[in-house]
């Protein structure tokens, strides 16, 4: 009975995500990490909640702000940003044309309905060293434990990072017209919590 109506609270909640997602698309949840404990082998237990962890990773509304050259990515089909802006001298815009030109601190959606502007009181541009844009998971995943390329974090601060900062949180929150990355931001802090205790092996190639 209680399954049950667990089931039907969370079916609930999901509804009005789904309505806001793009058609056709239905919004996805995140496996816990205690779905991986009966994985008694501890690098492929590392590798399979890595892998669960690339469903947010890998995602385009993580992706278009960790592009590969000097222009952010938008939408799911992952075209080059709106207007050509680049990221500048520290990742906020050029000279005259910074990211809060535009994007505000918070998501402001489009008076015709057809969507929303990105918004967060830091929106800026991942540095270079930490491109995501066209590489393997197991590339992203190297580059996120290398402190040279990292921003110089442990493994604890990218777990803090990803339990907690803002502009990841964004990926939940992205406003009307986007859909939002799996899951909740805590259950993507929790998953990386277990492969740093796992091991933090990344998965191959
Ligand atoms: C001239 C105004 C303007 C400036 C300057 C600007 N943006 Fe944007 N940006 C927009 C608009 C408008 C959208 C929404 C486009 C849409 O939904 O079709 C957008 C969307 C985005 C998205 C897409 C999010 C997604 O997942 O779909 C990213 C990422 C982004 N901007 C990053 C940046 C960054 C980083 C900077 C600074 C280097 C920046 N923008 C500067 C207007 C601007
Ligand atoms: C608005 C742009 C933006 C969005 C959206 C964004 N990031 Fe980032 N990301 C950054 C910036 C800027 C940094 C560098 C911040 C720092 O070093 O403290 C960064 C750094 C990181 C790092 C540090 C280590 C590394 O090698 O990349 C991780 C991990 C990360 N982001 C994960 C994510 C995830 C997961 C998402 C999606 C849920 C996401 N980011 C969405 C801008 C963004």
């Amino acid at each position: 009975m209680k399954g049950g109506i667990i089931a039907l609270g969370a079916s609930a909640l999901l509804l009005p995500l789904a309505i806001a997602a793009a058609p056709g698309e239905k919004a996805e949840g995140l496996k816990p990490a205690s779905a991986f404990a009966g994985i008694a082998d501890k690098d492929a237990r590392a590798v399979a909640i890595f892998q669960e962890m690339g469903k947010v990773i890998q995602h385009p509304r993580c992706v278009n702000c960790h592009p590969r050259t000097d222009r952010p990515l938008s939408g799911d089909a992952q075209t080059p940003h709106i207007t050509p802006v680049t990221r500048g001298p520290d990742g906020h815009g050029a000279p005259g044309l910074e990211c809060a030109t535009c994007h505000g601190p918070s998501n402001v959606a489009f008076a015709n309905g057809t969507g929303s502007i990105p918004g967060h009181p830091d929106w800026h541009l991942a540095p270079k060293s930490m491109a995501w844009e066209g590489k393997s998971l197991g590339e992203i995943c190297e580059q996120i434990k290398d402190r040279k390329r990292n921003g110089g974090k442990s493994l604890a601060q990218i777990a803090e990072h990803h339990a907690k900062d803002g502009l990841v949180g964004w990926g939940w929150n992205p406003g009307p017209g986007r859909t939002p990355v799996p899951g909740t931001q805590a259950e993507f802090g929790e998953l990386t919590r277990a492969w740093i205790a796992a091991g933090a092996k990344c998965p191959a190639g």
